[in-house]
């Protein structure tokens, strides 16, 4: 793409900027699209943070279960949501009794041979679309929700929600990590264009090039969450400051780009203090 501007040192001045020889005014919404895919657009995440390969999925999986979750000797561990199953069969090769991983869809890693350096495991975790089979082995010591509430879809968070609180006795401890109520890198986007708010900013046809149509309907994750942890007695809630610098930057800094999202966001004026510094929030509940 060819791309010239009139001042690339104040590349804020959006309007300044041709794309393809077009005069790129954000009033004219038409070019946003290809805004977002210019290089002047920021990042949403450094590309070195990205799980790239499968040793880094995997290397984070360990990183989930030995610094997130903690000791797990000798518990019954229910990985809700657990999408590749790699936490799960950490699980066990950290030492815990029983892990099972739970998805409402079934990954093609489930069936992958494992490689003994990787997951020692001595016994098999169960990977299941079931939740039947779920059940067999409640309750849970340590239920793991990691980086899923903000990807079940609405319809079917009260669903999920029973199912946790099925799988619990008073003595379970369900820990929930998930993004803020929407994040510089919130959506998916990022796995085929990390590109800051490309979630919330490029047009739903657009969107739906880069990340599935399931996905891109949640964009205002916490306010979701609140509804869904009354369920729960909240015992402890952290919020981590993210690594990376979140100011608003560059042509994100524009006024007619900042009232796109808070147009988007339903008019909400406080998004930027209440989620830019903000990376996860951690929520340890139990049953109430
Ligand atoms: C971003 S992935 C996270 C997977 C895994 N926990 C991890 O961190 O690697 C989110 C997962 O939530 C699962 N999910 C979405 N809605 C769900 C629901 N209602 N019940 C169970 N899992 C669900 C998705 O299928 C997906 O595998």
């Amino acid at each position: 793409m060819k791309i010239k501007t009139t001042d690339i040192d104040n590349i804020n001045k959006i309007s300044c900027i041709e794309i393809n020889n077009i005069d790129v005014s954000i009033k004219a919404d038409a070019n946003i699209d290809e805004l977002i895919e210019s290089r002047f657009w920021p990042e949403a995440i450094p590309s070195a943070l990205i799980a790239s390969d499968d040793a880094k999925v995997r290397f984070r999986s360990k990183t989930i279960i030995r610094s997130y979750v903690g000791n797990v000797t000798g518990k019954k561990i229910l990985d809700f949501g657990c999408g590749n199953g790699y936490c799960t069969r950490e699980a066990i090769s950290a030492g815990a009794a029983i892990s099972v991983g739970y998805d409402i869809k079934r990954n093609d890693t489930w069936d992958e041979a494992q490689p003994s350096n990787l997951s020692p495991a001595v016994i098999d975790p169960i990977l299941t679309t079931d939740f039947d089979e779920v059940l067999k082995y409640a309750p849970y010591d340590i239920i793991l929700m990691y980086d899923v509430v903000d990807h079940i879809n609405p319809n079917e968070i009260e669903d999920a929600i029973s199912k946790v609180i099925s799988a619990c006795d008073y003595k379970t401890f369900v820990k929930v990590r998930c993004h803020p109520w929407t994040s510089i890198h919130g959506g998916h986007t990022y796995e085929k264009l990390n590109r800051a708010y490309g979630h919330l900013l490029l047009s739903d046809e657009k969107l739906e090039t880069y990340q599935s149509k399931y996905v891109n309907k949640i964009t205002r994750p916490m306010a979701t969450y609140k509804k869904y942890f009354e369920e729960f007695t909240v015992l402890n809630t952290v919020s981590h400051k993210s690594l990376i610098n979140n100011e608003l930057n560059g042509i994100l800094k524009d006024k007619t780009i900042i009232d796109m999202i808070e147009k988007k966001l339903g008019g909400d004026k406080e998004w930027q203090s209440m989620v830019l510094p903000i990376e996860f929030v951690d929520y340890l509940l139990s049953r109430k």
